[in-house]
């Protein structure tokens, strides 16, 4: 399997990341929770984070995807947790797909389910901040 993928061009890091996910798996009760769809291949995204004084205290995905999307996720969360808000808001897939030492040209596009799926859990943090501040 690792000789399959390594014909494909994947770099050590995306093989690591895929066979050996970090945080994947259900959050109970997450504080905020972005899910998004890649239009390009239908593969998709979970991410749900726990935040507490604006700081990612832990980060959780589940991904349904290819290797690249599996790993993007994974660096993705190790990317984020300890950071605050305003340091991640503006992660892009080419973060993510450096972190990963690369994509092949043909998957580039996987690492932006990762950042899209970031950027919507933020949005959704800050959607039920207003809302509890509207209620209080
Ligand atoms: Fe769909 Fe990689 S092929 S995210």
């Amino acid at each position: 399997m690792i000789f399959v993928a390594m014909e494909s061009g994947y770099s050590a890091v995306v093989l690591d990341h895929f066979e050996h996910p970090r945080n994947a798996g259900e959050m109970q009760a997450p504080d905020a929770v972005g899910y998004q769809t890649n239009p390009v291949c239908g593969d998709t995204m979970r991410l749900m984070l726990r935040i507490s004084d604006s700081t990612i205290r832990q980060a959780m995905f589940q991904t349904s995807g290819c290797p690249a999307s599996i790993a993007a996720s994974s660096i993705c969360t190790e990317m984020i947790i300890g950071r605050r808000l305003e340091e991640v808001q503006d992660l892009r897939k080419e973060d993510i797909a450096e972190a990963l030492g690369g994509l092949p040209a043909s998957k580039v596009h996987c690492s932006v389910l990762a950042a899209d799926a970031l950027r919507k859990a933020i949005a959704d943090y800050q959607q039920r901040q207003a809302a509890s501040t509207t209620r209080a």
